[in-house]
């Protein structure tokens, strides 16, 4: 393992994973530098719902929209807990509808799903992601992953942890459990970041999507012939239970769709949230040491990082009919069922140090252990 993390180019590591890189400020069109918890505290001081989207709001930044994104006509954002939750909470008035434009180029996925056929399709993939699979995930992948990455940097007695570790590990994780070779593994890091960055023309985004079918398609039919123990073939040999009760296995669209999902939001998401923890522990000493004498504190700290300071603090729902929220009348979204851009849509933010979250709930629903393993076993060692 070691000598093959080693082959990794550390340049392309670099330039995919420096939040302060240029690489990374024009793909997101937005910058990791700015503090937006004072704008987010003012925001929910002057009413849960605004006009306009998070950015606006909060007179930040944003991107120009690039050519086929959807351009919502009227967009709202939500902060704070209560407010967001609700939003959360009533799939029937806001529908996720509007993820699925957003990643529409992975192929039609649970994010974008609603009612029962989301739940049809999300009970295929959640047994993999439950808390007694957490065994398998470390056994498999994160105990062996940390170990090595770590051992790389122990004796140097500095490193920058953000790049050489919390970046490193889950991308490695997530593409070893799916059979993806380490000579692939940053290739697909760069194909996710064209696949859904903000400032990446719809065309540009579809050829990625393509190409890292290109990587997968071999991997889905190798598992197809030859199962292993891993999360392909794990996705292969799990059934779905269409709308009239027959079930029947995964076909390659929808393996390749889920797919595409799982390695997004394995690779980033985490990564991020990994960093932002270590960050917080090794800024409070007396708390990492607490941690390092009580593991079972460990859980709480992941816990508190996600409501702390969440990777991801906005998502998208598209009100389905007219609804009130936190006072404000909030239209209904017209055809928001087709792909077209859907004309109404709400925002969620709400996350502060101090206050509530709205993602940070979120992802505690996300069922993902490999975020919460892969956070526990680095603070078995983090360094000094
Ligand atoms: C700390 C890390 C993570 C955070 C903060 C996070 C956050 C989220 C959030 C907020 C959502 C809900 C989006 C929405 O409803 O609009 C979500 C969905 C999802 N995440 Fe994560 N996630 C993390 C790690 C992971 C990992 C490691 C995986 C898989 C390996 C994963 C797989 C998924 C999937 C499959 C969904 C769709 C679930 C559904 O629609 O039912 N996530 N995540």
């Amino acid at each position: 393992m070691l000598d093959e993390i080693a082959r990794l180019d550390p340049v392309k590591i670099r330039t995919l994973f420096d939040t302060g890189g240029e690489y990374r400020r024009a793909r997101s069109g937005g910058d990791f530098a700015v503090d937006f918890h004072a704008g987010l505290r003012r925001a929910r001081e002057t009413g849960p719902v605004h006009e306009g989207t998070v950015e606006q709001v909060l007179g930040l930044p944003h991107p120009a929209p690039v050519a086929g994104r959807a351009k919502p006509a009227a967009v709202f954002s939500a902060f704070g807990y209560d407010t967001v939750n609700a939003v959360f909470r009533d799939p029937e008035t806001y529908s996720s509808e509007a993820m699925q434009s957003t990643f529409d180029t992975f192929g039609r996925n649970i994010l974008g799903m609603g009612g029962a056929e989301h739940s049809r399709h999300r009970a295929v993939v959640q047994p993999s992601f439950n808390r007694n699979m957490m065994q398998w995930w470390a056994d498999r992948w994160i105990t062996g992953i940390t170990g090595t990455l770590l051992d790389r940097i122990e004796s140097r007695g500095s490193a920058d942890l953000n790049v050489e570790f919390c970046a490193l590990l889950p991308l490695l994780t997530i593409t070893g459990s799916f059979g993806i070779g380490m000579d692939d593994t940053l290739r697909l890091r760069e194909l996710i970041e064209q696949m859904i960055g903000a400032t990446v023309e719809r065309d540009d985004r579809i050829a990625a999507a393509a190409a890292a079918g290109e990587i997968l398609g071999p991997v889905i039919a190798d598992r197809r012939t030859a199962p292993r123990d891993d999360l392909i073939s794990k996705l292969l040999r799990d059934t779905i239970r269409d709308e009239d009760g027959t079930r029947r296995g995964l076909t390659d669209a929808e393996i390749l769709a889920f797919a595409r999902l799982i390695l997004t939001a394995g690779s980033g998401t985490t990564w991020r949230q990994l960093a932002i923890t270590l960050w917080a522990l090794l800024n409070a000493p007396d708390q990492l040491d607490a941690v390092r004498r009580d593991r079972s504190l460990v859980r709480n700290a992941i816990e508190e990082s996600l409501r702390w300071e969440v990777t991801d603090p906005t998502f998208f729902r598209t009100a389905t009919r007219d609804a009130e929220l936190g006072g404000v009348a909030i239209p209904a979204g017209r055809g928001s069922r087709s792909a077209s851009p859907p004309p109404t849509t709400t925002r969620n933010a709400g996350t502060t140090p101090n206050g509530s979250t709205c993602t940070g709930r979120c992802a505690r629903t996300c069922r993902s252990p490999a975020a919460r393993t892969s956070a526990s076993a680095c603070t078995s060692r983090a360094p000094r």
